[in-house]
């Protein structure tokens, strides 16, 4: 289905097309909430959103998780403003707690090239924690150039640009309730 905002954001001219509807998403994190609580239901875990794109996915995951655990934030960035990847991660927030002997659950929108996970997971691991477990809800199999070892897949995606659901293109869709396809025109 194609879908136009209305004002429309001041960017190329493009359309868009839904991938994932918004029923298809709610479905999925709730079993994704129901996978993580097998798993980490009874230790304790920190939930980590990997600012900015996993806010919405997050905010949805952990009002279906029903054990105890905290959330933390770190922002890391390797796109700036562009669609195609610069190739470099940066951590421009780091977390406020220690992860020393914690369960840890990184939560992400979208694994791409997978750099930005790989490099999380190695600068996590450097903590000290009592395991690191990976959470995405999208992935882009095609575009991995590291092995991006994602414990918990949401859906695996083409190889398109896609918005919604709290990722952005420039800023911009974070709020769509879906997943759409960026088509420039
Ligand atoms: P990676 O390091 O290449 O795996 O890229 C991961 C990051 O790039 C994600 O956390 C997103 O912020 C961003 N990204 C990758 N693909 C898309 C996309 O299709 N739309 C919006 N952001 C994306
Ligand atoms: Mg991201």
């Amino acid at each position: 289905m194609k879908y136009k905002m209305n004002p429309e954001p001041p960017l190329p001219p493009h359309y868009m097309e839904v991938l994932i509807e918004e029923e298809e998403l709610r479905i999925r994190v709730q079993d994704l909430a129901r996978e993580v609580t097998e798993n980490l239901g009874e230790r304790d875990p920190i939930i980590v959103c990997v600012l900015k794109g996993a806010f919405v996915f997050v905010a949805d995951l952990v009002r279906k998780l029903d054990f105890p655990f905290s959330v933390d934030f770190l922002r890391a960035s390797s796109y700036g403003d562009s669609v195609v990847t610069s190739g470099e991660v940066k951590l421009d927030l780091d977390l406020q707690q220690s992860i020393s002997n914690r369960h840890v659950l990184v939560v992400e929108d979208i694994v791409d090239t997978g750099l930005t996970v790989q490099y999380l997971k190695a600068s996590l691991e450097a903590r000290g924690p009592a395991s690191i477990s990976i959470c995405s809800l999208l992935h882009k199999p095609a575009n991995n150039v590291k092995l991006a070892p994602v414990d918990y897949c949401g859906f695996e995606i083409p190889n398109d640009f896609v918005v919604g659901y709290g990722l952005d293109w420039q800023g911009y869709y974070r709020n769509l309730p879906f997943i759409a396809q960026v088509h420039q025109t």
